[in-house]
């Protein structure tokens, strides 16, 4: 009864070799496994991807935006989620025209596993690797000063035109060409035929005062270098928190993570947004045991309950991206109930929950540790018990552990 609410998990056909709605319904049955482990009677913890709430996310990100196209930003695996198994749900969203990341394993990654849409990486790159890039398809960044140099060596490397998005800085100072010289930087760029000016982006500070200064700065730019001939074909700068915050930065598309990975957005919001979780990490229980009066469990005696009880032992734990700070404030979801984690109870691969003196918990019991399911488990209530916030929640999931897309 309990492995039903296992996904069934059959080997597929290379998820890469379909298209479209065929590819949706491999991903349903797809668990991706980075090394041997993780099979349906073990006790191996895993990540469940909730591919419905992407769509779900992506529909209230476009009806915020007005309808306008969403880059969807996968960078850092996905958020934690996993980019191979994210990059194909996301590409199947109608409303999404492109994803974006930064790292080139991220873009190779994605492209291995069928993703067809363009691929914006974010960042500066090697010659070499940008030149592989550029044959798969993958639209590149640029900001540095002798950029319309690199990018020749690449389009001569790769035998090919190189799709580009210049990076500006209007006032963040991370990355991008600073505005004060970007304007015969980017006619360089232009008067080049190996490179073709597919976009133009910045990145905004998330204040939504020099958020408008930074708009003022980006949209006057442009003004200037459409006055000289130049238009990129896609204006984006947006990100979540310019989403809900400064819709007039919506540009030609928004630029969007966070929304999409169902983080809330928080207050001070012109328009109600209404996302879900999109992943749950869940493991086995693996052993269930009493714990006499007077007796603890887990190290330091870090539990004493005040009279007898049951423990029952989760094979996941910090190394797996369940925060220690859990311990003594958390809950898991078992069946239909909620549990508290042990005070000192989550180790680098255990973690230890009080299911009461007469538990109904039974070895081989399927727990969530972080999901939609149970108020006392979203990733943002787990966010604020552990004081980490709910992107960390995400991030320091294990790129490790395997992914199993589900439906529900
Ligand atoms: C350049 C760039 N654009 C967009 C985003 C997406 O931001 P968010 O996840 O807040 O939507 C990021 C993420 O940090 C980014 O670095």
């Amino acid at each position: 009864m309990r492995r039903r609410d296992l996904l069934k998990l059959a080997a597929t056909a290379p998820v890469a070799a379909l298209a479209g709605g065929e590819r949706a319904k491999a991903q349903t049955r797809q668990t991706t496994r980075l090394r041997p482990g993780g099979s349906d009677d073990g006790f191996d913890p895993w990540v469940e991807v909730i591919a419905p709430a992407f769509r779900h996310n992506a529909a209230e990100v476009s009806r915020l935006a007005g309808g306008r196209p969403i880059l969807a930003v996968i960078k850092n695996n996905a958020y934690g989620v996993g980019d191979q198994v994210v990059g194909p749900i996301v590409d199947g969203c109608p409303q999404v025209v492109g994803l974006a990341c930064v790292r080139p394993g991220e873009a190779l990654a994605m492209r291995a596993m069928g993703v067809g849409k363009p691929i914006l990486t974010m960042a500066e790159l090697g010659i070499e690797e940008s030149a592989e890039l550029v044959r798969k398809d993958v639209t590149l960044s640029c900001w540095l000063d002798d950029a319309g140099e690199r990018l020749a060596r690449i389009a001569k490397a790769a035998r090919r035109r190189v799709p580009v998005h210049p990076y500006l800085d209007t006032g963040m100072n991370r990355e991008g060409m600073p505005l004060t010289r970007a304007l015969p930087w980017l006619e360089n760029l232009a008067r080049q035929p190996d490179i073709h000016l597919d976009g133009i982006y910045q990145m905004f500070v998330h204040d939504v005062e020099f958020d408008r200064v930074q708009l003022e700065r980006f949209t006057s730019f442009l003004d200037r270098a459409a006055a000289a001939g130049i238009r990129p074909r896609l204006r984006h700068a947006a990100a979540t928190f310019e989403l809900h915050r400064v819709p007039e930065s919506h540009l030609d598309a928004v630029r969007v993570g966070n929304a999409l990975f169902g983080s809330p957005a928080g207050p001070d919001v012109a328009h109600p947004f209404d996302p879900k979780p999109v992943f749950r990490l869940r493991a086995r229980v693996v052993r269930v045991e009493r714990v006499e009066a007077g007796e603890s469990a887990g190290f330091n005696r870090g539990f004493r309950p005040p009279a007898a009880t049951s423990v029952a032992l989760l094979p996941v734990g910090h190394t797996d991206g369940y925060a220690s700070a859990a311990a003594g404030v958390s809950e898991v979801l078992i069946g239909d109930r909620t549990y508290p984690v042990v005070p000192g109870g989550v180790n680098s691969a255990h973690t230890i929950v009080d299911v009461g003196a007469d538990p109904a918990v039974r070895v081989g019991d399927v727990a969530t540790l972080i999901g939609p399911d149970h108020p006392s488990i979203l990733p943002a209530e787990v966010g604020a018990r552990t004081k980490t916030g709910t992107l960390q929640v995400m991030t320091r999931l294990s790129a490790l552990l395997p992914r199993r897309v589900v439906e529900a």
